[in-house]
């Protein structure tokens, strides 16, 4: 997944520069890429990042070359929109046709980029035969495609949606009826069980909808399976999010609450099937911020949009995607890659209100925040003498529980390593980007280099009610 290093490299402001970049390449095509045009993709631009950036292929359009240049240009992942699910992969029972799956899966990888396999186990677009199993028998034949498929293709899947959309709408946390459902509640473990046996090396995902906000039930009901599984051993390494954003569904500004929750659990998140329905600037911004609340989890390992332009949509009449029809790029396109390559989104020309501004670090006016304890820029940072300062905002809580973010800046030495005592009363086990004991937090061997002046994070579910954010001591 992880690009060679010679193509990781840092870019800043990296519009302008790409634009120069891709002037100069018109007339000098020959001439190696200059480092700024590294992140004028999104592949290269997500991979600075350290994130995938994936997009759902038909295979039957790979022959497009309009479809397929712009697949392979901008793209790093890709998911088979339709060709890997049971419908495609086993028409009949027990005869396995992998012919368009593996045309998307040898495309990929001739071209350099991870799949993500989608999907093993799910109540729709079963075939026929299926459709009218129950019981052992069809618990049985279930089990026997997991394991089949994922053989198939092992060694060649980043990540599997073993599972899709095995819980029900609305406020019930209730698993949602189905065939497979009435095997038996352990139906969802036994195929993670089957995919791990089948193929080690991938990771083994769980993969919904309408799991977005963190106050929804569904989104609740899918958290408690993880936690239970992680509890018990069963094999899932990921969470899935398909993040179909609309009006009836939309983009919940507690989204990076449910990211890092879910990442909490130790498992990887993964925004799985993004589309946003609309148009222009708020279509755009919108997209801006679910990649900011992405980059802002480190167990946000990547991002897939579910098609390329918006005439490939499953949803194709709200418009949803990255390209239009013709395959130019939208505002949303270009909000993305700004977003990936720094925070600065949308490009000034296509903003001449940046007080909607959705980005906080580009806050031309810091000196008027109300609230500087929340504040993680370096330049207020409020021990700029000491080894590190660390502040604390909770970002929500509930009945029971709070999420915590606390934000550690080196002073102007640097620090290869740091220690935060939270507040009084914390209690928590739960600790991501750090180590807890008791009440003392210290770096995960990852980030505890800091330069002068840089910052890290890291965030904590707490017991009991929240504490107020703040300073706190940082050695
Ligand atoms: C959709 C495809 O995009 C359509 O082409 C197909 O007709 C139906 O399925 N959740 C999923 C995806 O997990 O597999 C669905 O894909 C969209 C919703």
């Amino acid at each position: 997944m992880t690009p060679p290093s010679t193509l990781r490299r840092r870019r800043h402001g990296a519009r302008g520069a790409a634009a120069v970049a891709v002037l100069t390449l018109a007339v000098t095509a020959a001439v190696a890429v200059p480092a700024q045009a590294a992140g004028s993709t999104l592949k290269d631009a997500a991979a600075d990042r350290g994130r995938y950036f994936g997009v759902a292929i038909a295979a039957n359009k790979l022959s497009d070359s309009t479809y397929s240049t712009i697949a392979n240009r901008e793209f790093n992942s890709v998911t088979a929109e339709n060709e890997m699910k049971l419908d495609a992969t086993e028409p009949s029972q027990n005869q396995f046709n992998f012919t368009n799956g593996d045309r998307i899966v040898d495309w990929a990888l001739a071209n350099g980029k991870t799949v993500r396999g989608h999907t093993l186990a799910w109540h729709s677009q079963q075939p026929g035969w299926m459709q009218n199993m129950s019981g052992t028998a069809l618990r049985a034949a279930m089990l026997n495609h997991v394991t089949q498929v994922a053989t198939h293709y092992r060694g060649k899947i980043h990540s599997w949606d073993v599972v899709n959309e095995a819980f029900a709408d609305g406020s019930s946390g209730a698993r949602r009826d189905s065939n497979l459902q009435r095997t038996g509640d352990d139906w969802i473990e036994a195929a993670f069980r089957a995919a791990r046996a089948a193929d080690p090396g991938a990771k083994l995902c769980y993969n919904d909808y309408n799991t977005d906000n963190w106050n929804w039930e569904k989104t609740q009901a899918v958290y408690s399976m993880v936690r239970d599984f992680k509890a018990r051993g069963v094999p899932i390494d990921c969470v899935g999010l398909q993040s179909h954003f609309n009006s009836g569904s939309p983009y919940p500004s507690n989204y990076r609450t449910t990211l890092s929750s879910f990442a909490a659990l130790g498992v990887d998140v993964q925004i799985t099937e993004l589309d946003i329905e609309g148009s222009g600037q708020t279509q755009a911004e919108t997209y801006a911020k679910v990649v900011a609340d992405c980059l802002a989890v480190t167990r946000c390992t990547g991002i897939t949009v579910w098609g390329l332009r918006d005439s490939d949509s499953w949803r194709s009449s709200g418009t949803p995607l990255l390209f239009d029809s013709q395959g130019n790029k939208k505002a949303a396109y270009n909000a993305v890659l700004d977003t990936l390559n720094g925070g600065v989104t949308p490009t000034p020309t296509q903003n001449p209100t940046p007080t909607q501004n959705p980005t906080p670090t580009q806050n031309p006016t810091p000196t008027q925040n109300p609230t500087p304890t929340q504040n993680p820029t370096p330049t207020q940072n409020p021990n700029p003498g000491g080894a590190c300062s660390a502040t604390l905002t909770v970002s929500s809580s509930w009945p029971g529980g709070y999420q915590g973010n606390v934000t550690v800046t080196a002073g102007s030495s640097g620090i290869s390593g740091w220690r935060v005592t939270l507040p009084g009363g914390v209690s928590t086990n739960n600790v991501w980007n750090g180590q807890v004991s008791g009440s003392v937090v210290t770096n995960a061997p990852y980030n505890g280099s800091l330069g002068s002046g840089q910052s890290t994070s890291f965030g904590f579910i707490g017991q009991g009610n929240a504490p107020s954010g703040g300073t706190l001591t940082c050695s």
